[in-house]
C-alpha cells in the first residue's frame, strides 16, 4: 500500500469533486482505481479535461502519461470537448424526468448541436453527464462551470447567450 502524505487540491472548488474524492478514497487511492475514477470523473462532468487528469493521476500516484493513455485508449472516455463553452447536461434520472429531454430539444433547435457536439463557430460543446449530483435541482445544467438548476429551456438558452456574449 502507498503512503499518501498530503492529498493533491481539486481543479476548483466545484462540489463534484468530493465525489470523485469519495470513489478514489474508498478503493485506498490504489493505482487500479483508475478506471472507476475516470469514470466518475466523466459521469459528473460530462468529459475529461487536462485539470481532471492532472487531479487524478496525482491523487492516485501515477504518471499523467497513463492516465491520458487509459483515457484516449477506451472509447467511452471523452476528452474536453473543443468549444470555448460548454453546456452540460445532466441526463441522469431524476433529470431526465424533470425534462433533460426538453433542454437538449431546445439546444439542438437553436444550436444545431446534439450532445457530444460542438458548433462549427467552435462557440459551444454540448456534453451529457448522467448524474452531477444536484437531483434535488432536476432538470441541471452546467454552464462554463456554473450549476443551474430548476432550469427551463428559455433559462438554460439565455445563460449560453450571456456566456457567449460576454465573452466576445
Ligand atoms: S440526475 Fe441530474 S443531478 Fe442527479
Amino acid at each position: 500500500m502507498t503512503l499518501q502524505l498530503a492529498k493533491p487540491a481539486p481543479p476548483d472548488d466545484d462540489k463534484r469533486w468530493k465525489m470523485v474524492e469519495v470513489t478514489m478514497r474508498r478503493s485506498g487511492y490504489a493505482s487500479h482505481a483508475l478506471i472507476e475514477t475516470l469514470h466518475r470523473v466523466q459521469g459528473l462532468f460530462g468529459y475529461l479535461d487536462e485539470p481532471a487528469m492532472n487531479f487524478v493521476a496525482e491523487s492516485l500516484g501515477l504518471p499523467l502519461s497513463k492516465v491520458y493513455g487509459v483515457a484516449t485508449f477506451y472509447h467511452l472516455f471523452s476528452l474536453k470537448p473543443q468549444g470555448k463553452h460548454t453546456c452540460v447536461i445532466c441526463t441522469g434520472t431524476a433529470c431526465y424526468i424533470k425534462g433533460a429531454r426538453e433542454l437538449v430539444d431546445g439546444l439542438r433547435q437553436k444550436y444545431g448541436i446534439e450532445l457530444g457536439q460542438t458548433t462549427p463557430d467552435l462557440e459551444l460543446s454540448a456534453v451529457g453527464a448522467r448524474c452531477i449530483g444536484a437531483c434535488g435541482l432536476a432538470p441541471a445544467a452546467v454552464v462554463d462551470g456554473e450549476v443551474l438548476g430548476n432550469l427551463t429551456v428559455d433559462q438554460l438558452l439565455a445563460r449560453i447567450e450571456k456566456v457567449i456574449h460576454d465573452a466576445t
